[in-house]
């Protein structure tokens, strides 16, 4: 039995989908523990992208179930329109694919609370997926969510719902709110066989030797608590966030594995101290197609930096990384890794290696850099560590020292095949 996470360890986007695609065959179940449809985890095989919002990254692989636990927020709809998509491609939820009772329900009032705040001009714009991911968190957390359990009973949910209108001052007549209701139970219909109390289904697992995976969604630089605050998501995205998310014990999970990008990307507003701004930039964003698979909007680029990424390591305690996307990297001169944050005038509140609390200051500090020399040969075929060029093994080398972690994956193109596991 093994029970791993598989969590994103910078701005999101990582290419996590790839990644627990890819390690499939040795998992029986897993487990998405957070966010909503905020999330797109790209998967790619046959000559096709498979983009997931909800659904686990495992629901290819018929032998595995499939999860949405307590501290994921669900859109019903955008659920039935995947569950929909999946089984045209011949992908069958039966007896395994299961959804906690507890997990929380994105109603139309959130998405509309999500674009509301991102347009009001005194608010500060966070650049969300207007998914109405915020706003659902923020209900659930002030004991006025709509649960899953509440979906069975039309009384319950007129009443919650009226009352959640009020209580965000917004005037709906009750007909809107009948029409809704009856939305969210015809939805409900087609999904209820698939509702579990799901620690007991959890810990029935554990006894019995499953390899669980737990799926983590965005990045730990957007986890709520520990990330670039306020322009962070809603939830717990970091290791930490797994157990109260679940309904297990944290005792019970044996490693982490951190996937991070060979270069840094972040959709929406926020401090990205490394970010290029330059030809560079649009090279990397290009060659990476580096377009958001929810948004579609075009993802800010820059040099990977070890601060931010080993204050991931850090909080997360990975075990060992996943580094995807190295093939993207092929074409340059020089690659730049930032090593410290000159804090200038702030010098005095952090060291040039330790990431802020206050991340606003990372707005104003200038990155230090190391310079490594590129590659130039199409890595994209490379199936063994030893097939790499000499200049790529040390770009990943020299992030491992300065990771201090392990590097086990590297990831050097989108399909399930272009993975080399470092050192089998
Ligand atoms: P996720 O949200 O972390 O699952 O990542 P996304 O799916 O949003 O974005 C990652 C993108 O990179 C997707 O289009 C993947 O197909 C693609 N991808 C993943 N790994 C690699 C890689 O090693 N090389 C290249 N070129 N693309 C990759
Ligand atoms: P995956 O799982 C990248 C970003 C948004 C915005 C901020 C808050 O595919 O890595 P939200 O809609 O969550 O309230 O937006 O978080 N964001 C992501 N960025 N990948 C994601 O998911 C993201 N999910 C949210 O762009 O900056
Ligand atoms: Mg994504």
């Amino acid at each position: 039995m093994s029970i791993t996470a598989v969590l994103g360890c910078l701005y999101g986007d990582e290419g996590k989908g790839k990644i627990i695609d890819a390690l499939a065959s040795d998992v029986d179940v897993t487990i998405r523990f957070q966010g909503g449809s905020n999330a797109g985890h790209t998967i790619k095989f046959d000559g096709n992208d498979h983009i997931l919002h909800l659904i686990p990254s495992g629901i290819f692989h018929s032998n595995q179930k499939c999860v949405l636990a307590t501290g994921v927020v669900i859109d019903l709809c955008q659920l039935e329109d995947e569950m929909n998509g999946l089984t045209e491609k011949g992908v069958s939820f039966s007896d395994r694919f299961y959804i906690d009772e507890r997990a929380s329900v994105v109603l139309r009032l959130h998405k509309f609370l999500d674009k509301k705040s991102e347009a009001d001009a005194n608010n500060e714009k966070i650049g969300t997926t207007q998914r109405g991911i915020g706003p659902c968190y923020t209900d659930s957390i002030s004991r006025n969510g709509v649960k899953f359990y509440d979906l069975k009973n039309k009384d319950t949910l007129q009443k919650k719902i009226t009352n959640l209108y009020l209580l965000h001052h917004i005037e709906m007549n009750e007909a809107e709110i009948l029409d809704q209701i009856e939305d969210l139970q015809n939805h409900y219909a087609k999904v209820k066989e698939y509702v579990v109390n799901l620690p007991y289904l959890v810990d029935k697992w554990i006894k019995e030797g499953k390899n669980i995976l737990f799926e983590g969604a965005q990045g730990s630089l957007l986890d709520v608590y520990f990330g670039t605050y306020p322009f962070v998501t809603s939830s717990h995205t970091i290791a930490g966030g797994i157990a109260s998310a679940v309904g297990c014990s944290p005792k019970h999970i044996d490693q982490i594995i951190g996937v991070y990008k060979s270069y840094f990307t972040r959709v929406g507003s926020g401090p990205f101290p490394t970010e290029l701004n330059d030809k560079i930039g649009e090279k990397i964003r290009e060659q990476g197609h580096e377009y958001g698979s929810t948004t579609g909007r075009p993802r800010r680029c820059g040099w990977f930096d070890v601060v931010s990424a080993k204050y991931s390591t850090m909080i997360n305690g990975v075990d060992s990384i996943a580094l995807t996307l190295l093939d993207v990297l092929t074409g340059f001169d020089t690659l730049k890794i930032c090593t410290g944050y000159d804090y200038g005038y702030h010098k005095n509140l952090y060291q040039e290696n330790e990431f802020p609390a206050d991340t606003s200051l990372l707005a104003n500090i200038k990155p230090i850099y190391i310079e490594l020399p590129g590659w130039q040969e199409d890595i994209s075929t490379c199936k063994k560590w030893n097939d790499l060029p000499e200049n790529a093994k040390q770009y990943v080398l020299t992030l491992e020292s300065l990771l201090e972690t392990p590097i086990r994956i590297v990831s050097v193109g989108p399909n399930r095949d272009q993975t080399i596991y470092v050192g089998k």
